[in-house]
């Protein structure tokens, strides 16, 4: 990784929120297992902390009272499970434990290093009686071991000799968080963990629970390792144990206790305490230093796959760069689970994923690691049956409806206005699929997963709308912007219908002409049917506002008083939390990008000049209350060339978990607005776009940059692109020669190409 690769706050604030953000910003993760990053030792006695462990698509059913028995509605979510408590470690000297608040913190920081993989805090603490001591502690979920997860704990005792103590605790009694007052997190306390055992087995502790509904077990194991002579001893009680090292340190001395903890799960084991046994031996077999070389060595190869540079702005470079690291922390490393809305960081959304997965993370991974791109669409595979019972629920005949929010298939949106009427996430499921296609050509995956997944999406639109008129309308659904419910044609989810059709029809051909007729069999799937999805297509009612030369968002936006946005009080953002969802439908107010996302992810769907109206008609009447909003605008505004507002929105969008600027990242970080952002330089700035017709960019340079660079993988080549004040140079770094056009012509590119700049949207 080149330039700065640490994010490092100092001085650390003690308040009670700060801790709980700083639980959320420095926390590790790998996409199997999540930690938050709380102190060792604990907090103040009365301080809030959100204490938790996660592993990805392991979760508890959990009630959700609906008041009024309504036919079809969810009356049973799924949750993410706080599975643990591994993180504690308290240290006395002498008589004295260490806490940051008692005697005097000297100095305090934390830091998250993307380069080797790990966090860290260090303390220079002076004790009531006057023992300084410098703390280090270091923390990694390793990229290469899933189950894994290390605290690396140094002492070093600057002016004394003493006793030292160290206590390692391992709880399985754990909680999952929760707020009466906040619909974004769980608002009620379930107990939804059930001990087994507790208890040590040559020097190392074993935890496993049972899920109370769900069927599941987890297993957990802890080893500590002191690096020098120490004596031990193991207290079980309850569903917890503890270790107890005694030890001595003397003055200049260092003393460190390494411990280790490994996560099994019956979601992917059939013998959770068997797999927690042999990934402890494994973690064992070899030193941390080699764990911390192969932590580095996988991000060595990950930041390769990326590269992404900004030159002329270093806190946007960073911010950028921990936003995809955070994506990478997040993503699913196998195909039982996704990306959940907050990564693996924090409970807000309880664990479920959206279609933030397909529309704003997965685009991330499709350009630079198509691999893991393809475990995303296999895991909505691995959910299709879930979709088509989903889709039965709610009264289709045909076809599957994926789930708005879910762990494991089925829905858990309790409030479906907002909720399972967003039906466009079939269309986004089906979106990602095709961008996979486009990225890769991969049609053997497509034949075996991909095509099914359009296929049943498709036959779902066409049980959900009707001709009126000679146009193929789709009523009563709810497009991406929340403040907006349950309309007649909301034009995003036509547009993605249309879309959704348009590739069913296509893949259907590619796999006839490919002879890979298994998804086509295995559904059943007839030319009639082909045919009239082609027809519904090619007549998908777009609505379209002549006098003002925009798209209307759907059927009735127009008619609406625009919000008064004037006499709103700043702190009634978002307006979510202030206002009754009917009286903010009855407005022109957006949420969220919903026609302007179309307008780029649809964009051959109009022309320039009803994208440019349409985009200022929208940004007057949108909050930004959703985070996945700011980076659209972002988008858009690059390829309209509005170089100001594309370089604002931008800033707002990397920012916002690092800043703070939804004031909620305590629940953990805004995973899509991460996507989001990295979508708005590649997309954005560099123009990307994957079409049929194949790869195009259209570079355009804020003017606060002297430059940036990417790489992305297509069709098996990896391509640089720098963009510079006058030109831009695209490099083949490896593959086959490929076509790419610039500023929509065509070059071969087999080597290097210079392209002068143009001025883009103009
Ligand atoms: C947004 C949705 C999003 C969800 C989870 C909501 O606030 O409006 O579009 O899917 O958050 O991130």
């Amino acid at each position: 990784m080149n330039g700065n690769s640490i994010y490092e706050i100092k001085n650390l604030s003690l308040a009670n929120d700060d801790l709980i953000l700083n639980e959320t910003i420095f926390h590790n993760a790998n996409g199997y297992i999540g930690v938050r990053s709380n102190f060792e030792e604990g907090y103040k006695e009365g301080f809030d902390s959100i204490r938790g462990s996660y592993i990805n698509g392991f979760y508890d059913f959990a009630e959700m009272k609906q008041a009024e028995k309504l036919c079809g509605l969810c009356e049973e979510k799924q949750t993410m499970l706080n599975v643990v408590d591994s993180q504690g470690i308290k240290v006395k000297l002498g008589d004295e434990p260490f806490s940051m608040f008692e005697g005097t913190v000297e100095e305090s920081s934390r830091y998250l290093d993307m380069a080797a993989g790990v966090t860290g805090r260090r303390i220079v603490w002076c004790s009531p009686k006057g023992k300084r001591a410098e703390i280090v502690i270091k923390r990694m979920t390793s990229f290469v071991q899933l189950p894994l997860f290390t605290i690396e704990y140094t002492v070093k005792a600057l002016n004394f000799d003493s006793d030292i103590t160290f206590v390692s605790t391992h709880i399985g009694d754990v909680k999952n968080y929760f707020n009466p007052n906040d619909p974004r997190v769980a608002g009620e306390s379930f107990e939804h963990l059930v001990p087994v055992s507790a208890g040590f087995k040559n020097g190392v502790s074993y935890i496993v629970t049972d899920t109370s509904k769900s069927g599941l077990t987890v297993c957990t194991a802890v080893k500590n390792i002191l690096m020098k002579d120490g004596e031990f001893s193991e207290c079980v009680g309850g569903h917890r144990t503890e270790t107890t090292i005694a030890s001595q340190i003397k003055e200049n001395e260092t003393v460190t206790l390494v411990k280790y903890t490994v996560f099994a799960d019956s979601v992917r084991q059939a013998d959770c305490k068997a797999k927690a046994e042999s990934e402890m031996a494994k973690a064992m077999a070899v030193s941390l230093e080699k764990h911390y070389e192969a932590q580095k060595a996988y991000l060595d190869n990950f930041w390769n796959q990326t590269s992404l540079e900004i030159e002329g702005d270093d806190d946007l470079c960073l911010a950028s760069k921990y936003n995809m690291y955070q994506l990478l922390q997040s993503v699913a490393k196998d195909e039982h689970c996704n990306i959940t809305a907050k990564g693996l960081s924090g409970e807000g959304y309880e664990g479920h994923y959206f279609w933030d997965t397909e529309m704003y993370m997965q685009p991330f991974f499709t350009l630079t690691n198509p691999e893991l791109s393809r475990n995303l669409v296999a895991y909505r595979y691995s959910i299709l049956d879930g979709a088509r019972e989903n889709a039965k629920i709610l009264g289709h005949k045909k076809g599957a409806l994926y789930p708005w929010r879910t762990i494991m298939g089925k829905e858990c949106s309790g409030y479906f206005p907002s909720g399972s009427a967003q039906y466009h996430i079939n269309g986004d499921i089906a979106y990602s699929t095709i961008a996979y296609y486009l990225a890769t050509k991969d049609l053997d995956f497509i034949a075996q997963k991909g095509a099914e997944i359009v296929f049943e999406t498709a036959r779902l639109w066409m049980d959900t709308g009707n001709y009126y008129h000679g146009q193929f309308h789709i009523n009563d659904v709810t497009g991406p912007d929340e403040y907006t419910c349950i309309v007649n044609n909301n034009y995003f989810t036509n547009a993605s219908a249309q879309y959704n059709l348009h590739w069913a029809v296509r893949f259907y051909q590619l796999l006839k002409e490919a002879g890979k007729t298994q998804a086509i069999e295995k559904i059943g799937l007839t030319e009639e049917e082909v045919a009239a999805f082609e027809k519904a297509e090619k007549n998908m009612y777009l609505p379209y506002d002549e006098e003002l030369g925009i798209n209307p968002q759907d059927d009735s936006f127009l008619q609406k008083e625009v919000w008064d946005f004037e006499n709103t009080p700043k702190d009634h953002y978002p307006l979510l939390l202030h206002y009754h969802p009917l009286y903010i439908y009855r407005y022109q107010v957006c949420k969220q990008a919903d026609t302007v996302l179309a307008h780029f992810v649809y964009e051959d769907a109009q022309d320039i000049e009803t994208i440019r109206k349409s985009f200022a008609y929208y940004e007057k009447v949108t909050t930004h209350d959703s985070s996945l909003s700011t980076c659209i605008y972002s988008i858009v505004a690059s390829k309209l060339g509005l170089e100001d507002k594309a370089y604002a929105y931008f800033g707002d969008s990397a920012k916002l978990d690092l800043f703070n600027l939804h004031h909620n990242t305590k629940d953990g970080i805004h995973t899509a607005n991460m996507g989001g952002n990295y979508m708005a330089i590649v997309y954005g700035f560099g123009g990307l776009r994957l079409k049929e017709s194949g790869l195009y960019f259209a570079p355009s340079l804020p003017k606060q940059w002297t430059g940036y660079k990417f790489k992305i993988m297509y069709e098996g080549s990896q391509i640089q692109v720098e963009v510079g004040s006058d030109s831009s140079v695209f490099t083949l770094v490896n593959g086959d020669a490929k076509t790419i056009h610039v500023y929509d012509e065509a070059y071969e590119l087999e080597n290097t190409l210079t392209i002068p700049r143009k001025k883009v949207g103009a």
